[in-house]
This record gives structure tokens, C-alpha cells and sequence, in this order.
């Protein structure tokens, strides 16, 4: 197609894939704020409709289906936050074709929708800082984004081939994109019957009175960042034209044995966690160098993990009350 956009009209809409999970909604939110028009493409695999904010457009699709490439066509979105996906370590550790089919095919289906557009779409992408650096000694920690990625699960390299495919379209046709690699995201909405989102897991079932079950010795680390923190982290990515990849994390180390600890001292008559064996392509310790993010857009997570926790656990209250 050679158009030069010349006649057409500027679109004015925005495009969220993945729009009605934990992610998704948030950033609805924040973008409806903003007086912007959303449309969610999400196929209801690990969320619902009920956080969903009323004004957002929403079209049950999976972006396995060719014919999502169409619909990005006709949709002409200014932007597209690109969140759907299989996102869960462990659920690619089982099933790498399910994951490759969601997190590579379904990407490129939306790609080759935007690619042709005239009015060359803003693309962001959630990649992942978590699993996408691999097993680091800890002398490279923090993670900055200039260390070679060295994925250890089907999930971080789905994630990584779209990083690459990304660069491939940049030069190619032009793509205007940025890539996030997101800490661990944690907050009110986030599934709590998972696989993925530990804090989310733990709140619940804490606040049920269950025991919790700990993978390995609980030593293990990880970089959380609160979810409004992190959305705007994203917003302010989204404003400028750089590619990245930016982490967007804290950049600080919370080991699982502390989020159950810090988790009893909020939730009355915590049991003590029991301890499972490790899962397979877990990563023992990260936390990323948001120094990059610091640098070029003055950002940074300002909510500490004590208050992002009790702000989580009196969501989680409520919603069961
Ligand atoms: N939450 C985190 O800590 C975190 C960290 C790093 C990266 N990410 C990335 O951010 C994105 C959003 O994560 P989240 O925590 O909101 O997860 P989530 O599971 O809550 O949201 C993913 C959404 O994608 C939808 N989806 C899944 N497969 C689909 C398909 N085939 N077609 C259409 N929709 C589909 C799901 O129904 C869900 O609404 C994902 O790409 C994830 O890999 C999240």
C-alpha cells in the first residue's frame, strides 16, 4: 500500500490489547482521564470485564486470529498499548507453543495491521524486565537494559523476539515503537488466582486465612513496583518517540520471604508460609537500573513497598467484604 495520509483524517482513538487485565485497566483509566477514546482487544482468557471502565469500547478478540490484522486496519488507532499475552513463566515453561502462539503470532498479527497505516501508529510494547535478562550474577545487579538478554523461559524469549522484530519493523517500515520492560507489577485488580503475581496470590489467600506456599527457600528476589507508579512510568514513555527498551521498576531487590513477612504484619493471624519445591525457569534474583528512565524523562517510582502493599491489602479487603 503506498499512502501518504495526506487526505485521510488524523485518528483520534487508542488501541489496547490485553485492555481488560490488571495492566489494562489501570492504564484505561488513566488514558480515559486524559480525554482520550479507548477500544480493548482482549479475549477474556485471564480477565474479565468487570474493571473495565464503561467509556472504553470493547471487542471480545484473540489475537491468535489472522483477522485481528483487519481490525487493526479498520480501528486506525494514534497509538496502540500492546498488553495481551501469555504471562506466565511458568505457563511457558508447560506450554511453549501455547506461549509462542500468543506472545510471537498474535503480536505479529497486530503488526502487520499497523505496519501500512498512514498516520504510522505509536506502538508500546510490555516486555519483560523481569525474565528477560536470565540468571545474572549479582555482581550485574541492578539489571541495566544495556546487558545482553539472556532468556531462561519460553516467555522471556517470546518477549525478546518481539523486541527484535520490533527493531526489524522500525527499519523496515518505519515503526514507530518503545519498548517497556516492567518490573514486577503489583496492586489492586491484579489476578489472584494465577499463576503469576505473588503479591496478589499471597494477599488473597492470606486475608482467607490459607497457608501460603513458598517456591524454594524464599530467598529468591524481585523488583515491585506499584501499579500507579508503573502506569506513570508508561504514560510518560508513551510521550516521547524513543524505542528504548526502559526498565521501569524501583530498582530494589524484596525476596518472597520478606513480601510474606511484610504481608502478616498487615493481615491479622497470617499462618506461617510451607515451602514447594522451585519452578522451573524462575530467575533467582533481579531488580532493574531505572537509571536510563531517571535520565532521559525525569521518572521514577515514588511509592515505598510498605505503602504499596497496605494500599493493595485494603483493596483486596474490600473487595472480598
Ligand atoms: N504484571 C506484571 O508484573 C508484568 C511484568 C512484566 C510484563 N508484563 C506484561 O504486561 C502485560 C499485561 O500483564 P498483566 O499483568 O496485566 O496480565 P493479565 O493476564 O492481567 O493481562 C493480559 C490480558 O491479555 C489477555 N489475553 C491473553 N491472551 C490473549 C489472546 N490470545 N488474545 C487476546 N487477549 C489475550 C488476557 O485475557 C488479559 O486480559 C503482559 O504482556 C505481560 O507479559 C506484566
Amino acid at each position: 500500500m503506498t499512502n501518504t495520509g495526506k487526505d485521510q483524517p488524523a485518528p483520534d482513538n487508542v488501541l489496547v490489547t490485553g485492555g481488560t487485565g490488571f495492566i489494562g485497566t489501570h492504564l484505561i483509566d488513566a488514558l480515559i482521564d486524559r480525554g482520550e477514546n479507548v477500544t480493548v482487544i482482549d479475549n477474556l482468557s485471564t480477565s474479565a470485564l468487570k474493571y473495565l471502565h464503561p467509556d472504553a469500547e470493547f471487542i471480545n478478540q484473540d489475537i491468535r486470529d489472522s483477522n485481528v490484522t483487519q481490525l487493526v486496519k479498520d480501528l486506525n488507532p494514534k497509538t496502540v498499548y500492546h498488553l495481551a499475552a501469555q504471562a506466565s513463566v511458568a505457563v511457558s515453561a508447560r506450554e511453549p507453543l501455547t506461549d509462542v502462539n500468543i506472545n510471537v503470532i498474535g503480536t505479529l498479527n497486530l503488526l502487520e495491521g499497523i505496519r501500512d497505516l498512514p498516520h504510522s501508529p505509536r506502538f508500546i510494547f510490555f516486555s519483560t524486565g523481569g525474565a528477560i535478562y536470565g540468571d545474572l550474577d549479582p555482581s550485574a545487579l541492578p539489571a541495566s537494559e544495556t546487558i545482553d538478554a539472556q532468556p531462561l523461559s519460553p516467555y522471556a524469549v517470546s518477549k525478546l523476539a518481539i523486541e527484535n522484530y520490533l527493531r526489524a519493523y522500525g527499519h523496515l517500515y518505519d515503526l514507530n515503537y518503545t519498548i517497556v520492560r516492567p518490573a514486577n507489577v503489583y496492586g489492586p485488580r491484579q489476578n489472584p488466582d494465577g499463576e503469576a503475581g505473588v503479591i496478589a496470590i499471597f494477599t488473597q489467600a492470606m486475608l482467607e486465612g490459607r497457608q501460603v506456599t513458598i517456591f524454594g527457600d524464599g530467598n529468591d528476589q524481585r523488583d515491585y513496583i506499584y501499579i500507579s507508579d508503573f502506569i506513570d512510568g508508561v504514560l510518560t514513555l508513551a510521550n516521547s518517540d524513543l524505542p528504548g527498551p526502559y526498565n521501569i521498576g524501583t530498582g530494589l531487590g524484596v525476596s518472597v520471604n520478606e513480601i510474606h513477612q511484610i504481608l502478616s504484619e498487615f493481615i491479622d493471624k497470617a499462618k506461617p508460609a510451607k515451602y514447594g519445591p522451585p519452578r522451573p525457569g524462575d530467575i533467582p534474583k533481579i531488580w532493574l537500573d531505572i537509571s536510563s528512565a531517571k535520565k532521559d524523562f525525569g521518572w521514577q517510582a515514588n511509592t515505598s513497598f510498605q505503602d504499596g502493599i497496605s494500599k493493595t491489602v485494603e483493596w483486596f479487603r474490600q473487595a472480598a467484604s
